[in-house]
């Protein structure tokens, strides 16, 4: 059953609970009052579809039970207030009146400071609400999500800075909505994510992960394997995505591929840009159609840029302004096959990946009608034909892709997709890549074993880490509920 389209985000009762209560406590600290209402937002691990949402793939994330937690209440002048529980993070000020009192910009080293995503998404809500608001905010800020990891502590920040404003100004809008306009809000930061962050972060439902699908934005819950866990591990390697241009690269590479898949095809023939899921709607193939399409059309390994504007029969000028970000418009080569080849490949491991949950996993277990369980695994003696094997391989296959066609992995993560290899355990690199942690579909038999293996192998002896710290970097996710307001 996919998620009502009216459907609003819950508002419950202020639970008991040792970080809440911190919160509260940092909160009167700062602002001498106590918060009038606190907001939940989790991160996510994306288990199946990477790099294909903002070309309009269906993806498969779950949310974590990690989060971004932030305590608020409303004043009577039109100022807005941030705090960090983690005295580390500057405090920030600004007037609140209309969104360009709002100023996103990098600090000296280039990189976003860490209120600037809150910025995003109270700048996207004053946008929506034409700055017609009433007085101002103050939000104290607490995230047990590690930044940088891939695990869309970002978007959860974005995600419950909006959703905060809109409570405040008593903005009724329902779960899809929101995700939508935090998805549009998050671009202020400069990078042209799809929308699976923020979709997970307020339709997920706990014990299940979901697939989403986008225009319209719908999500509907798959079942997963009772005898497997999801077992996240942190490369170390920091995967900050709006502090480089390489997702940007990523996005405009898939809109340039498309582009001229369409042109080549007497289709999409005005300037608009079109998504690589639009040109297969436009042309009426399935899948493996648009894969011979791209091996056929888009033969050579790099473009130029002045091949490009002359396939597209424009100029460089012209492919500047309508194609290219900022950030972007320097790059002279691009790499377009093997961009839309991943994406079309992992738009089909995703189909088959739901497809197996479907038929096996109805109801969160497998579907057994022998007696025996179908999705056991034996270590080091796995059944090509087992659910388990058919949903890591997928896992196996997104990884490789990832890193030969889409080139966004890093050897620590490379190194950890090894390591899970040599135990017969799947994984991939999750979330945006270039460093950032994998997702890995482990027989519960198996965790502790497997996650002694990565501490010893990989933290231990490859990055050289104390034992006792290692494990934090380590865990198993449970499927988590999206976001919630307490009061
Ligand atoms: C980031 C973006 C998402 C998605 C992933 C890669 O997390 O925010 O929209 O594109 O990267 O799958």
């Amino acid at each position: 059953m996919s998620v009502p389209k009216n459907d609003k985000v819950p508002i419950q009762e202020i639970p008991s609970d040792t970080r809440l209560n911190r919160l509260n406590n940092v909160f009167f600290e700062e602002f001498g009052a106590k918060p009038q209402f606190f907001v939940k937002v989790p991160g996510r691990v994306n288990i199946i579809g990477e790099h294909i949402d903002y070309c309009g793939y269906p993806v498969l994330p779950l949310a974590l039970e990690q989060d971004i937690l932030i305590a608020g209440s409303t004043t009577d002048t039109q100022e807005l207030h941030l705090r960090n529980s983690d005295k580390k993070y500057i405090k920030y000020w600004s007037q609140l009146k209309s969104s360009e009192d709002l100023e996103i910009k990098s600090d000296p080293n280039g990189k976003p400071y860490w209120y600037n995503y809150v910025l995003c998404g109270i700048k996207g809500a004053l946008e929506y609400l034409n700055n017609e608001v009433v007085g101002g905010l103050q939000l104290c800020i607490d995230g047990n999500i590690p930044p940088a990891s891939g695990l869309s502590s970002s978007s959860a920040l974005v995600s419950a800075a909006c959703l905060s404003f809109l409570y405040a100004q008593k903005a009724k809008l329902c779960k899809t909505e929101i995700a939508s306009l935090c998805a549009k809000s998050e671009r202020y930061i400069g990078t042209q994510g799809g929308g699976m962050d923020q979709a997970i972060a307020f339709l997920a439902e706990k014990y299940s992960a979901q697939y989403i699908t986008f225009d319209p934005l719908q999500a509907q819950p798959v079942s997963l394997p009772e005898d497997a866990v999801f077992v996240v591990a942190h490369s170390l390697a920091e995967a900050n995505k709006a502090a480089t241009n390489d997702f940007n690269r990523r996005v405009i590479e898939c809109r340039l591929a498309a582009k001229i898949l369409a042109v080549s095809n007497g289709v999409s023939l005005d300037r608009n840009i079109v998504t690589l899921s639009q040109v297969q709607g436009l042309l009426k193939k399935n899948l493996e159609e648009m894969i011979n399409l791209v091996e056929k059309l888009l033969f050579k390994n790099i473009y130029t840029k002045k091949e490009v504007s002359d396939m597209l029969n424009i100029t460089e000028k012209d492919m500047d302004e309508i194609y290219l970000t900022p950030n972007t418009r320097h790059i002279k080569e691009f790499k377009l096959r093997q961009r839309a080849l991943h994406v079309y490949e992992e738009a089909m491991r995703v189909e088959t990946f739901r497809k197996t949950c479907e038929e096996h996993f109805p109801n969160g277990r497998c579907n057994n009608t022998n007696g025996t369980n179908d999705s056991t695994y034996t270590n080091g003696n796995s059944n090509s034909s087992q659910p388990i094997h058919i949903l890591g391989t997928l896992m196996s296959e997104s990884h490789e892709s990832l890193k030969n066609l889409y080139e966004c992995s890093h050897d620590n993560l490379d190194r950890l997709v090894d390591i899970s290899k040599e135990m017969n355990v799947h994984s991939r690199l999750t979330g945006a890549g270039w460093g950032g942690c994998i997702v890995a579909l482990c027989p519960k038999e198996l965790v502790d074993k497997y996650i002694e293996t990565l501490v010893d192998k990989f933290y231990v002896q490859y990055c050289n880490i104390d034992k006792s710290k290692a494990r934090a970097y380590v865990f198993a996710t449970t499927p988590n509920h999206g976001a919630v307001i307490y009061k």
